[in-house]
């Protein structure tokens, strides 16, 4: 299992979209595939068509309150949801204390059948973003080719080395930033940039991922490179 926390504090850089589409091109490909959200927002229901709530799944507020038995939502094959809602703001403080929470799924035997684990975050700084960074092996930040979005990536990757140094247990290892285009911080870039594209950005609308599209479609082939170089990445 490789878990892999996407974050950054700067509000519609992709962080959402990228696991989305991440997860689906890999579930795709055989990987058995989980995305955990810990967004108020619970964008990822939106995009994946799922209820923020439902009694027979578990949400992460749930586990961060506790709850051992995790049932989550199946979206299709090989593609499976747990879901945030405005209720975890009830753990939003601004650090962690104590330690992480979230960290106790690495040895829960549900979470341990998955082969990847995606977290999507809020864009703030602060303990849900910390629990997703100490439950993490890897960590990337997506960005667009904007200056104060640069400006974003060196706070962001600030944020995660203070979390590192001050969570207990907590060491992801840094992945890059996903680039929108290319942009000026080369030597920490992932090869593959995602295009500025309309049927991306429509997408949600429609709750379709790029596996929707036709297989010649641009926003596809990206996403499958993407998904190629993670994997590399993360030697699986
Ligand atoms: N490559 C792209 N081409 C076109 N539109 C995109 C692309 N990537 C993301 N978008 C659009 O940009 C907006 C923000 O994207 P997204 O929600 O993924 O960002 P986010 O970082 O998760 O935002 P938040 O910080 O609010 O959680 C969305 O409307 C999304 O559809
Ligand atoms: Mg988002």
């Amino acid at each position: 299992m490789k878990t892999i926390a996407v974050v950054c504090q700067k509000g519609g850089v992709g962080k959402t979209t990228t696991v989305i589409n991440l997860a689906s091109v890999l579930s795709r490909k055989g990987l058995k595939t989980l995305i955990i959200d810990t967004d108020p927002q619970g964008n990822v229901s939106t995009y994946l068509n799922q209820n923020k709530t439902s009694e027979l799944s578990t949400s992460t507020t749930q586990i961060l309150e506790g709850e051992n038995n995790i049932e989550p939502i199946k979206v299709f094959e090989n593609l499976y949801l747990i879901p945030s809602d405005v209720d975890i703001k009830k753990h939003n403080t601004e650090k962690i204390v104590g330690g992480s929470k979230l960290r106790k799924i690495r040895l829960n035997e549900t979470i341990k059948t998955f082969d990847i684990v995606f977290i999507d975050t809020p864009p703030t700084m602060s303990s849900l973003v910390q629990e997703a960074l100490s439950t993490s092996d890897y960590y990337f930040i997506p960005s667009k080719p904007e200056f104060l979005a640069v400006e974003g990536v060196g706070q962001a990757m600030t944020f995660a080395k203070q979390t590192i140094s001050e969570v207990p247990h907590t060491d992801p290892h840094f992945l890059g930033v996903v680039p929108e285009l290319k942009q000026i911080l080369s030597d920490k870039l992932f090869r593959t940039h995602i295009s500025q594209l309309t049927e991306i950005a429509d997408s949600p609308f429609y709750a379709k991922t790029v596996l929707d599209f036709s297989e010649y479609s641009k926003a596809r082939i990206e996403f499958e490179e993407l998904s190629n170089e993670l994997l590399e990445k993360v030697g699986l």
